[in-house]
C-alpha cells in the first residue's frame, strides 16, 4: 500500500459549513482536523478572562498551553468570544503565533484537514485540495440560531444576523490575510444542501483529488 500524503485547506466566511464539512471529511478518511477559527477564539476567551488585557508576550504564552481538547471548550462559541476574535485577528503577532501553532500541526500529519480563512492562501498554499465554502447569509443565520439554541443561549435571529455581517465584513476586509478565495480553490455552496449532501459532494470532491494525485489506490 502506497503511504499517501494529502493536506486539504478549508476556507469560507462565518458559518458557511466549513467546519461541519471539515469534521466530516477528517472523520470519513481518516484525516486529521484543527480549526483555525477555534484558535482565535481560544485567544479571545483567555484575553477576556484576562479583563481584555493583552500583549504580545501574553499571546505567546497563551499559544503555548493550547492544546487540541482545550479547543473543545464550549465556551470558544459565545457570541462575546466571537465578536472580539476576530477583533485581535487583526493583529499581526497574534496570527504569527497563531501560524506557528498551524505549521507545527500540519507537519506532524500527512492526511489534514484545516479549516480557516487564509489556510489556502497563506497557511497551506501548497494544499493538494482548496476548498471555498459559500453559503446566503439568511441560511447562515438559522443555523447558528440553531447551534446557540442548543448551547443555550439567548440571542434572536436579527441579531445573529448582524453580528455574522459585521464579522464577514471585518474579516474580509482586513489588510493582513483577509477573507479570500485561493486561486485554484473549489467553490462549494451549502445554500440548499442538507448535511448528507454536503459530505456526499466533500467526499466525492476529496477522493477524485486524491485519484488525481495518486491514481487508483
Ligand atoms: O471560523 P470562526 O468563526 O471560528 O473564526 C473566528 C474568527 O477568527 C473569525 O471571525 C476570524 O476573524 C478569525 N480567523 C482568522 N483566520 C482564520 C480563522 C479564523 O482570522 N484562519
Amino acid at each position: 500500500k502506497k503511504k499517501i500524503k494529502f493536506k486539504i485547506a478549508a476556507d469560507g466566511s462565518s458559518a458557511s459549513g466549513k467546519t461541519t464539512g471539515g469534521k466530516l471529511i477528517a472523520k470519513k478518511l481518516k484525516m486529521s482536523f484543527l480549526s483555525s477559527g477555534a484558535l482565535y477564539r481560544f485567544c479571545a476567551l483567555k484575553i477576556i478572562e484576562n479583563n481584555k488585557k493583552y500583549n504580545n508576550k501574553f499571546i505567546y504564552k497563551i499559544v503555548k498551553s493550547i492544546t487540541l481538547k482545550k479547543l473543545e471548550n464550549k465556551k470558544l462559541y459565545n457570541p462575546e468570544v466571537a465578536r472580539l476574535s476576530s477583533i485581535i485577528a487583526k493583529k499581526p503577532f497574534v496570527r504569527n503565533a497563531l501560524k506557528n501553532f498551524q505549521k507545527d500541526f500540519i507537519k506532524k500529519s500527512s492526511l489534514v484537514v484545516v479549516e480557516g480563512r487564509d489556510i489556502g492562501s497563506k497557511i497551506m498554499p501548497d494544499a493538494d485540495l482548496k476548498l471555498f465554502f459559500t453559503c446566503s447569509v439568511k441560511k447562515k443565520a438559522q443555523r447558528r440560531l440553531l447551534e446557540f439554541k442548543s448551547l443555550n443561549q439567548k440571542i434572536s435571529f436579527k441579531q445573529v444576523e448582524k453580528a455574522l455581517i459585521l464579522r464577514d465584513k471585518e474579516d474580509t476586509k482586513r489588510r493582513i490575510s483577509p477573507l479570500i478565495k485561493a486561486k485554484n480553490a473549489v467553490l462549494v455552496d451549502t445554500t440548499k444542501l442538507t448535511i448528507k449532501q454536503m459530505e456526499a459532494k466533500l467526499i466525492n470532491l476529496v477522493k477524485n483529488s486524491i485519484k488525481k494525485k495518486y491514481g487508483n489506490l
